[in-house]
């Protein structure tokens, strides 16, 4: 089937099986890796991504779902070279390890700060409650949340659509 949505910006029109995840898609045929995998049963967090600006787990989601709305990714919120205070936040603080969880737990906290711009430390530990890390432990990513929230308006977050509903 024929698919026509929004990806990081883009109009984007693509023909779609209808078994074909989200988090395939993305990684196999868009090569938009840094959307991860983990667990591939919505139990990690890793393949977050923001649908209509909310955070979703695109190892849920069937591509065909997308049809008509708007996804961003981590590669859509920001770059090496232009981050998302989020990203910047998460290196600066050491909130980041091997890696494989950030992406989601940036995608989660940009859902967050979208909806609540100055959350409590509590606020932020529920937001990234399904979200996983192996590394770290989580007081690190808790902080550069935090910090991000603070510094808000340097890197707007994405914003919401006109229209649109739930995965
Ligand atoms: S890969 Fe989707 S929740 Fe773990
Ligand atoms: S930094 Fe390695 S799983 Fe979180």
């Amino acid at each position: 089937m024929i698919i026509r949505f929004e990806l990081n910006g883009q109009s984007t029109e693509l023909d779609v099986r209808g078994d074909e995840r989200a988090v395939d898609l993305l990684r196999e045929r868009l090569g938009l890796t840094g959307t991860k995998e983990g667990c591939g049963t919505g139990e990690c967090g890793a393949c977050a991504v923001l649908l209509d600006g909310r955070a979703r787990l695109s190892c849920l989601t069937l591509a065909a779902q997308l049809d008509g709305r708007s996804l961003t990714t981590i590669e859509g919120l920001g770059t090496a070279k232009a981050p998302h205070a989020l990203q910047a936040a998460f290196a600066e603080h050491g909130a980041v390890q091997c890696g494989f969880c950030s992406p989601g737990m940036i995608v989660a906290a940009a859902d967050l700060l979208e909806r609540s711009p100055d959350p409590s430390r509590e606020e932020i530990r529920e937001a990234l409650s399904g979200n996983l890390c192996r590394c770290t432990g989580y007081g690190r990513i808790l902080t550069a949340v935090e910090r991000a929230a603070a510094e808000r308006g340097e890197a707007p977050l994405p914003s919401r659509p006109q229209s649109g509903g739930e995965a």
